[in-house]
């Protein structure tokens, strides 16, 4: 089989999301190596993990991540810095807003000094756009209620972002969220973003994560939010590229439950591949602007989404009709 890597080198890199090699088959191993191009720590480097307390840091898994990816001449995306999720509750501990400012600094000073030249590229804030839709609101900057926001005010964006720059001079920086292609989100990163730059932090791209859904994925906005963003001079990456299956059960509408052991129909697999296809075609088209596609796990097991075969490669990582739908679009 052609390889995905192969198929796109001339436009973009090809990634996968992965906490590897530990707990992984040598056959997966040998799959992510052989198909991908760049590797997102899935959940190996996230604060809660990598940083559980303030003097204490777990390097292990993320070295032994980062040295596989070397080994395997692949290049390593940083997920993530500064986030409302999966970040102990000690950063926010006391009222003291320069304290816990300097325990942001701190954590971004000391992670990414010490993949400095390793680590190629970094989410540095992740989903800080809140939910929200309200339309008649949609011009105003909408961010997310968070542990950062309350402690040090809309900033937080903007000395994340310093920080960054300061640690890994040569890092590629990125502002990475969700739906932010979509409606009232949209609007609200335009904002935001043009309100960074304007400000001078330091960013250099947009990582659109790409967790969509087979028969509902908002092509013309997708096509629409990457042109946008270049026209603040950003670069774009599709960071965490899926395309969920949901099976129906109970035969009642609005009632949809996910039926993680039945297979997907030939028939939905074929609308998936449609849909990856036409993704593929989208970014292909915007190759100028688009850096780096990551899908977000490895096959259809390696999945936070599994029982909805969001992936390329199936449980037993053969490949399924959306792997030849993309090559064939390369
Ligand atoms: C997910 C991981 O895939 C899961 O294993 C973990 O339990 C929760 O986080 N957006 C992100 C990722 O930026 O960090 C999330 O990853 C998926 C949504």
């Amino acid at each position: 089989d052609r390889l995905i890597k192969d198929a796109f080198k001339d436009s973009f890199l090809i990634g996968m999301a992965g906490d590897l090699p530990t707990r992984y088959s040598d056959a997966e191993l040998k799959l992510a190596a052989e198909h991908f191009g760049s590797i997102t720590p899935e959940n190996c480097m996230k604060p809660e993990r990598i940083h559980p307390a303030e003097n204490r840091w777990q390097f292990e898994q993320s070295d032994a991540l980062v040295n596989w990816a070397r080994k395997n001449g692949m290049t390593v995306h940083g997920h993530t810095l500064v986030w409302h999720a999966q970040t102990p509750n000690w950063f926010f501990e006391g009222d003291d807003s320069e304290t816990i400012k300097q325990r942001m600094k701190n954590h971004i000073e000391t992670l990414v000094g010490h993949y400095k030249g390793q680590v190629q590229s970094w989410d540095v804030v992740n989903e800080a756009i809140s939910d929200g839709g309200d339309a008649k609101t949609a011009e105003t900057e909408h961010l997310r209620d968070s542990n950062w926001l309350r402690a040090l005010g809309p900033d937080f964006l903007t000395l994340a972002f310093k920080y960054a720059r300061q640690a890994d001079p040569d890092a590629v920086l990125y502002y990475n969220d969700y739906n932010i292609e979509s409606g009232p989100k949209h609007a609200s990163s335009l904002v935001l973003l043009k309100r960074l730059l304007d400000q001078g932090a330091p960013i250099d791209a947009v990582g659109i994560q790409g967790h969509w859904r087979s028969g509902r994925v908002p092509f013309d906005d997708i096509e629409k939010a990457i042109t946008d963003y270049a026209s603040l001079g950003l670069k774009v990456s599709i960071t965490e590229l899926d395309v969920t299956i949901r099976g129906e059960s109970g035969g009642q509408f609005g009632r949809r439950r996910f039926r993680s052991s039945a297979p997907p129909s030939l028939e939905d697999l074929n609308a998936q591949a449609e849909d990856y296809a036409k993704l593929f075609a989208i970014f292909e088209k915007h190759q100028n602007v688009i850096e780096r596609v990551s899908f977000w796990g490895l096959n259809d097991r390696r999945t936070w989404r599994r029982g909805q075969h969001p992936l390329l490669f199936d449980a037993n990582n053969h490949p399924k009709p959306a792997y030849a739908a993309i090559v064939r679009e390369s």
